[in-house]
């Protein structure tokens, strides 16, 4: 599709983070973003990018603006490549201006790669004048970032990894809408000495598949791990997803550990966050909250709303946690402005 008219071409897009239960953490391919497993996460609420891309007249460089100031070097880079493949699709040359905001603290390690490429997708196709599927929406958000893929859609979202080498068949899809569990919460632990990220998530987990000697077996296991999970999910059997989702995290961490050199996302406080999770279930006498983490310090603890007060009350305890974040299911990418000329 060719863009028509003179006058730039502008529209805006929100999205939000996702929290992964089953990881998302090597790529078969890494030029067309195609992971060697499927995952499965929960998109969340009240945290949101909102991102507005306007394409210009003609060629020229893009800028890029994150909360307010201008944006160069690597992060500008990955914006631009990105913009290319919409350019390319939409077979434009034309420059773009790209402003993005976050409601949340960009370094705070909260997925921000996932929102923002989710928005940026959704931003720039509309734009170019571009109507994709959601479907594609999905291939082409992974570009930017793998998680970013399945923040493009609401709720619980399988990102399936499927075998083509093409990638025709890798797309994410919606398990379940945002209202389907109202009753879980994702408990988040904002950590407050948390270390801005050393290594760029993409190169840290192909370390992991080049070096780290469980990751063949962990790719095999994960299949099984996900289709109990997606039917623990369905049947809103809390104690079960809770027991997955910690078995899942306490596997990534021991690739991410055993990756040469060493991958470590969490501090002390992240550990006792952690730890403080179990005893709770031990007191329980069930498994009444679950935790995981991604590649950075903070924690993601699930519990269902009877239980978040309990939860939170022991969390309080932890030494080093800046705040707590109680978070529900959330909408995928949300259209605010289509496009239009200035
Ligand atoms: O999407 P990326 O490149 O930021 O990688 C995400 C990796 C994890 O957050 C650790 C796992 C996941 O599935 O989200």
């Amino acid at each position: 599709m060719t863009m028509r008219g003179a006058g730039a071409r502008s529209a805006t897009c929100e999205a939000a983070p996702n929290i992964a239960l089953v990881k998302y953490w090597g790529m078969r391919d890494p030029s067309l973003g195609l992971p060697f497993n499927s995952s499965l996460s929960l998109t969340l609420d009240r945290l949101r990018t909102r991102t507005v891309v306007a394409f210009r007249d003609g060629p020229g460089p893009d800028t890029f603006r994150l909360n307010g100031a201008p944006v160069e070097g690597p992060r500008r880079e990955a914006v631009t490549r990105f913009l290319d493949r919409v350019r390319a699709l939409a077979r434009t040359t034309a420059g773009a201006d790209v402003d993005s905001r976050n409601n949340f603290p960009t370094a705070s390690g909260l997925a921000s790669s996932a929102s923002g490429f989710a928005a940026l997708a959704g931003a720039a196709t509309a734009a170019a004048g571009l109507a994709l599927s959601p479907r594609a929406l999905t291939q082409l958000a992974r570009l930017g970032s793998g998680s970013a893929s399945r923040s493009v859609l609401g709720g619980f979202v399988e990102w399936r990894a499927g075998s083509a080498r093409d990638g025709h068949d890798c797309y994410a899809t919606e398990l379940h809408p945002p209202g389907f569990w109202p009753e879980l919460k994702d408990v988040v632990a904002l950590i407050a000495d948390a270390p801005e990220k050393a290594v760029r998530s993409a190169d840290a987990m192909q370390r992991s598949v080049a070096t780290a000697p469980g990751y063949r077996a962990r790719v095999d296991a994960v299949s099984g791990r996900l289709g109990r999970l997606r039917r623990a999910v369905a049947e809103r059997r809390a104690p079960t997803v809770f027991r997955l989702v910690m078995e899942e995290c306490d596997e990534f961490r021991s690739v991410c550990e055993t990756t040469r050199p060493r991958l470590d996302y969490l501090t002390p406080s992240s550990r006792a966050v952690l730890d403080a999770v179990r005893s709770l279930n031990a007191d329980a006498g069930e498994t009444i909250a679950g935790y995981t983490h991604d590649a950075g310090a903070h924690v993601h603890v699930f519990t269902l709303a009877r239980d978040a007060g309990r939860l939170r009350r022991r969390l309080a305890d932890v030494p080093g946690i800046a705040r707590l974040l109680t978070l529900g299911a959330g909408p995928g990418l949300t259209v605010l402005a289509r496009p239009g000329t200035d």
